[in-house]
């Protein structure tokens, strides 16, 4: 990377207080509800004390209440694969729901209700319809990256990680292609805060959403009056436990489905990039051994881990790692602090596209709520990786990356790079 191309560092978030060193705070000072948490890998730290030294710890946290962080890889699991004990209804996120703007949505339900809908709508990832996918795919990657500018710097986030994505969320939804910026947008407010920069205050992020149902709405009027067909909307449509929705109900799945979809996979796309050129050694290894891609995509969503933690509620007394918890409790299951635990995954920290058993990681959850679209999301990385190494030499970073300013959605808003031609 040239020091001249670097560009000037930028911080937005300088008013926060300092961050506490991982060698010198105690382990209950650790802020990690910080919307900074994951700019750089200042968490790594933080994450491995409180493995080593306190698994299991509750924080009371300001305007919140109080939260369970659970770290290790099997305590972990043990929370995501017992939905009796840890529930999922009202909301998946450390915050509760805004009881003025409910939105009810099937990740944040228990059975029966969850199965249900869950069942309505699986089958757009069922192994059919991805392998009818797959040209479509291929196409798609081939169209951006060869459109993508040669010779100078661009934000390959925007021009390829958004862009594949987004293209691949309007076939979902089968969604006006012209129109489909504005399911990027609605993803990113869905999940904005006022600390974010992204929307002036909560009534403007509100209005925001309203649009965003009023525009899907004519999507299912259109729809439910058609014979029933393989896209989201006409499978909510028509689906026997999702056709009676409320609009605040159908809102809510719309974002399960859009976020779900989107952030994800695009801040995957857009780690891949970063840390092959943070460990140029695994890229040699990489282009000396293309077949190695299906290998290394669940490698890098392991090491980017999109989304940090899920949160349960406990429903009755329990214990995790010995710990005493009541009922009522928040517990948040940090997923990128499981998928570097030395007790489960050999030489976690170290970034390697061969490692064995690379499908071994926490990044998709595991039980019930399992992630409904992980093979989609692992079809679309192989095939765009397999384009970038038949028509690029290389990615080259050329700047450092700026991060999303969120403690649940880790990713990047902008990552700076040149294409070289093969
Ligand atoms: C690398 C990409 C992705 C990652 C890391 C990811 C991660 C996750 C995680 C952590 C969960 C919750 C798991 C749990 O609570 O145990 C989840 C659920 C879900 N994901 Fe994904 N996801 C990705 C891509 C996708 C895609 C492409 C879709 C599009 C169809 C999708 C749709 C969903 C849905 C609908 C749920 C809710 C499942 C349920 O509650 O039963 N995800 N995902």
């Amino acid at each position: 990377m040239s020091e001249d191309a670097m560009p000037e560092a930028i911080n937005p978030v300088a008013d926060l207080a300092p961050r506490p060193d991982a060698q010198m705070a105690s382990v209950d000072e650790f802020d990690l509800m910080r919307p900074d948490l994951f700019h750089g890998d200042y968490h790594v730290d933080l994450f491995k004390r409180l493995r080593d030294e306190a698994p299991v710890i509750s924080q009371d946290v300001e305007d919140l209440g109080r939260v369970w962080h659970v770290t290790r890889f099997e305590d972990i699991m043990a929370v995501d694969t017992n939905h009796a004990d840890f529930s999922s209804d009202g909301s998946i996120v450390a915050t509760d729901q805004e009881e003025d703007f409910p939105l009810p949505m099937f990740i944040a339900m228990d059975p029966p209700k969850h199965d249900q809908q869950r069942r309505e709508v699986s089958g757009v990832v069922a192994p059919r319809n991805l392998a009818s996918m797959e040209a479509l795919i291929r196409q798609r990657c081939r169209k951006i990256l060869s459109e993508l500018p040669r010779g100078e710097t661009f934000n390959w986030v925007d021009l390829v990680s958004i862009e594949l994505t987004t293209q691949m969320l309007a076939t979902l939804f089968d969604f006006p292609f012209e129109d489909r910026r504005k399911l990027t947008r609605w993803s990113d407010v869905a999940t904005a805060d006022e600390q974010s920069g992204l929307v002036e205050s909560e009534d403007a992020r509100r209005a925001e959403l309203i649009e965003c149902l009023t525009y899907f709405t004519e999507l299912w009027n259109q729809r439910v009056n058609a014979p029933p067909a393989n896209d989201l909307i006409s499978m909510l449509a028509h689906g026997e436990s999702t056709k009676n929705m409320d609009p605040m109900e159908y809102l809510g799945n719309l974002i399960l489905l859009i976020v779900g979809g989107n952030d994800t996979t695009r801040n995957s796309i857009s780690g891949g990039v970063r840390f092959l050129n943070e460990n140029p050694d695994e890229f040699a290894k990489l282009k000396a051994n293309p077949s190695l891609i299906p290998n290394m995509v669940p490698e890098i969503i392991r090491y980017q881990t999109p989304l940090a933690y899920m949160r349960r509620t406990t429903t009755r007394p329990v214990e995790i790692a010995g710990r005493s918890i009541p009922e009522g409790e928040r517990i948040l299951m940090w997923y990128v602090s499981g998928n570097r635990d030395e007790r489960a995954i050999q030489n976690p920290d170290a970034f390697l596209i061969d490692r064995a058993r690379s499908r071994q990681h926490l990044s998709f959850g595991f039980g019930i709520h399992r992630c409904m679209g992980n093979r989609l999301a692992e079809m679309q990385l192989r095939i765009l990786w397999e384009e970038i190494l038949a028509q690029f030499d290389r990615v080259e970073l050329v700047g450092e990356p700026e991060y999303v300013n969120s403690n649940f959605v880790k990713g990047y808003t902008s990552l700076p790079v040149v294409v070289f031609d093969r």
